[in-house]
């Protein structure tokens, strides 16, 4: 049995649509995940990055991550992965990952609400409830 997400509008007026522009507008923080939507348990989630995060790995959760504007690389263990706008990633629960951008990228995050952006590491740039936009 499936359990309602806390806080979710269940109805015709939670269908808005949702400008990305407009929303990566809002913020300017890096590795500061925002929550734009939720879905069945999953949040969208909206980031800029911008230098190097920590190596991590989540071990329960798959993560999708869709570039809007600019470029990353997304680094495996084997190899790196590199991402423009318009391309997407699901890095696959229990896989380490570290994602580093050159320059500011905009990205579009799917994973189910709860995910910590640094998994199994911790530390200090552990967002434990990001924002609503
Ligand atoms: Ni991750």
């Amino acid at each position: 049995m499936s359990e309602p997400v806390s806080g979710a509008t269940r109805d015709v007026a939670g269908a808005q649509k949702v400008n990305l522009a407009a929303a990566f507008a809002q913020f300017n923080e890096h590795w500061s995940p925002r929550i734009i939507g939720e879905l069945n348990g999953q949040h969208v989630k909206l980031a800029k990055f911008q230098g190097e995060f920590v190596w991590h790995q989540h071990a329960h959760e798959d993560e999708m991550f869709l570039v809007v504007r600019g470029s990353f690389a997304m680094q495996l263990r084997d190899r790196t992965v590199s991402l423009g706008e318009g391309e997407f990633l699901i890095v696959p629960r229990g896989v380490e990952h570290r994602p580093v951008a050159a320059e500011e990228v905009w990205v579009v995050l799917f994973e189910p609400a709860g995910t910590l952006n640094t998994g199994s590491a911790g530390g200090e740039r552990t967002v434990r409830e990001p924002p609503r936009l």
